[in-house]
């Protein structure tokens, strides 16, 4: 009998067939699009902005036959629906017109009209001209979200703010030469420019921004071969979206607007599934930039709501970053036109040695025990203009999981006359400034520690007071405070105080007495908005104010700052859902915890970003009675060999 209490036994793998929470398959979708289509509602001139599953609501007895919520633009009565099928039947439940008040998401076709549009256009090249540029056909132009400051000359219009760039030559990133000053308002209802703001006129900077191996110069030489080598295949094993490795289990999901979606997450201990969470996404992103000029002052994205950052996820056959025996999923998405895509290998899931899991030498003995670390990675990249982000969910043998955010690509710059400094950003080149900015990501957290009703606690370190009891003045305890209802669940990060939040399961105990449960550990990255109260990003963007929100579960509360925020000046969202003070006290709860990202650029930034991290843990704690890795049998070196 061994003296810890850790199940040794691998579970049988449960294989399985489809989930009625899987995302909608090509003929799901094709259906979706074929009956909104033909709906008498609706005019025949229809942009698709999205389409994806209606989940099943928790707690739902019977399973209903599975419904697509779709989202379209109808051109005619420049108007977005929301469409309601119910797949099984076949038919069109309901049809309802969004307030005028609001825009659907940017489709990504959208973009490629509009810099067709723009370029075009007599007055953008007038504008070019005026600058001594006439090199229209080496422009690009990329739409950005218009926000809503409530100073828009065209506030009924499906607007964008068009930006343009020269390229200097297709090895270019394309952003190295902005041309400072030009703005082009655009209707992307009619495809038609409105207005071309016409501000300051800068020189283009020098070009600048090569960045493919055959435009960098000579590659390093010195750099030999390392391989991954798996020879009897991964550990992990899949059928249709339910993956097991290690005690680890969950179905990977997907919709267009949040990427990757990872549900039903259990871990195997001690002869039984455990649950831990329902379902996690991103479901939010905010990057909003500090410049006030006139170029960059409306620059504030939310990549997920507004462009639907799994549409923008990159087909890796394209490309993967990964190595060893890799799983793809591919994710199916609708175009504009409404014909199904499928973005091939979109998500990757793969293993990794992760370095020393853990470790002990007994100096008495010269006995050295040591296990190394795997890990299971799920991922997706997605490219929105000149950023590029990949989202990570790691498992590991320990009970962790770990969310990682990687911030790449080009970054977002503006044009200075020579010799002249910004004031709101960083020279990263010649004449080339990145202004400072922030990039924030909220992820839904929808635990469910051991069944449905679980308590948060906010975990802090104190002092105790100087006295008696603090004989040298060096005493400190932790001090578990709960959140009981959602006036108290805005909660700010504070790593003075070693802050976590604990997600415990309050009606059972582990063998030591306490709730199981799992802490969230914020990483790194906590940084807080520098916008005023009353200005447009926090009304829009309410969620950024803190790093964690708590809120009762509810099937209609999805994305932190609401289902539509495109040019939406008063969206609900997370901020407004907490003022009904909910209790969260043992019961159906979800966390909203947002990254905050800042980003002073700098020049090593350019042409394109080297990989910034940002992240957040999710820890067992007292989830399990020991370490739950003592059975990772040790390593076996194969291939390791000593090199002098
Ligand atoms: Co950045």
């Amino acid at each position: 009998m061994p003296d810890h209490p850790i199940e040794s036994q691998a579970p049988q793998f449960a294989g399985g067939a489809a989930d009625p929470s899987d995302p909608l398959g090509p003929a799901e979708l094709a259906l979706s699009a074929s009956l909104v289509r033909a709906s008498p509602e609706l005019s025949a001139t229809l942009r698709f902005i999205s389409a994806n599953l209606t989940e099943p609501e928790r707690g739902a007895e019977v399973v209903a036959a599975r419904q697509a919520l779709v989202v379209v633009l109808d051109l005619e009565a420049r108007a977005g629906f929301e469409a309601r099928v119910d797949l099984g039947a076949g038919r069109v439940l309901s049809i309802e017109r969004l307030p005028k008040t609001v825009q659907p998401g940017i489709a990504l076709e959208e973009f490629v009209l509009c810099e067709e549009v723009v370029k075009r256009d007599p007055q953008w090249r007038a504008a070019l001209a005026r600058r001594g540029i006439t090199e229209f056909d080496k422009a690009i132009v990329d739409p950005w979200s218009a926000g809503a400051y409530g100073d828009e000359k065209f506030p009924e219009a499906r607007l964008a703010q068009a930006l343009t760039w020269i390229r200097g030559s297709d090895d270019d990133v394309g952003y190295g030469r902005p041309v400072e000053g030009v703005i082009a308002w655009v209707d992307l209802i009619t495809m038609r420019v409105l207005e071309v703001v016409d501000d300051v006129a800068y020189p283009l900077p020098p070009p600048t921004g090569n960045y493919t191996a055959n435009s960098v110069g000579p590659m390093r030489a010195d750099l030999r071969p390392l391989e991954i080598i798996q020879a009897e295949g991964p550990s992990f094993r899949v059928s249709s979206r339910l993956v097991e490795w290690q005690r680890w289990r969950f179905r990977v999901g997907f919709t267009s607007r949040e990427g990757l979606v990872l549900r039903d997450i259990a871990y195997y201990d001690r002869g039984a599934w455990r649950k831990v969470l329902r379902r996690a996404s991103l479901s939010e992103m905010q990057v909003p930039y500090g410049d006030p000029t006139p170029t960059h002052n409306k620059k504030n994205v939310f990549d997920v709501g507004e462009y639907g950052i799994g549409r923008m996820a990159n087909a890796l056959t394209l490309g993967c970053d990964c190595l060893g025996a890799i799983h793809y999923f591919d994710a199916d998405v609708l175009t504009m036109a409404g014909e199904v895509e499928t973005l091939k290998n979109a998500i990757c899931m793969h293993e990794e040695d992760y370095g020393v899991l853990w470790k002990h030498t007994d100096w008495r003995t010269n006995h050295t025990e040591v296990r190394r670390s795997r890990r299971l990675v799920v991922s997706f990249f997605a490219t929105v203009g000149n950023y590029d982000y990949g989202f990570f969910w790691y498992f590991y043998q320990n009970g962790d999981i770990a969310v990682e955010v990687k911030l790449t690509g080009c970054l977002s710059v503006g044009a200075l006359p020579p010799g002249v400094e910004p004031t709101h950003g960083v020279l990263v080149a010649p004449q080339l400034y990145a202004p400072i900015h922030q990039h924030f990501f909220s992820f839904r957290i929808d635990p469910e520690i051991d069944g449905e009703g679980n308590t948060v606690f906010e975990v802090d370190t104190e002092r105790d007071p100087e006295g008696p009891g603090n004989p040298y003045g060096s005493s400190y305890r932790h001090r578990t405070t709960p959140i009981r209802s959602e006036s108290e669940g805005a909660r700010d990060a504070d790593p003075a105080r070693g802050r976590t939040w604990f997600v415990a399961a309050p009606g059972r105990r582990n063998a030591v007495g306490r709730p199981p449960g799992y802490k969230l550990m914020p990483g790194a990255d906590t940084v807080r908005p520098f916008a005023h109260e009353g200005s447009s990003l926090l009304a829009r963007a309410g969620f950024i104010r803190h790093s964690l929100w708590v809120t009762r579960y509810d099937p209609r509360e999805k994305y932190a700052a609401g289902d539509y925020i495109n040019q939406n000046a008063k969206p609900d969202g997370v901020a407004a859902w907490v003022k009904q003070d909910r209790p969260l006290e043992a019961t159906d709860l979800v966390l909203w915890y947002t990254l905050g990202v800042h980003h002073v650029p700098r020049p090593e930034d350019w042409p394109v970003m080297p990989v910034a991290y940002a992240g957040f843990m999710l820890r067992p704690a007292g989830f399990f009675d020991a370490n739950p890795a003592m059975d990772v049998p040790p390593p076996v070196p194969m291939h390791s060999c000593c090199v002098s």
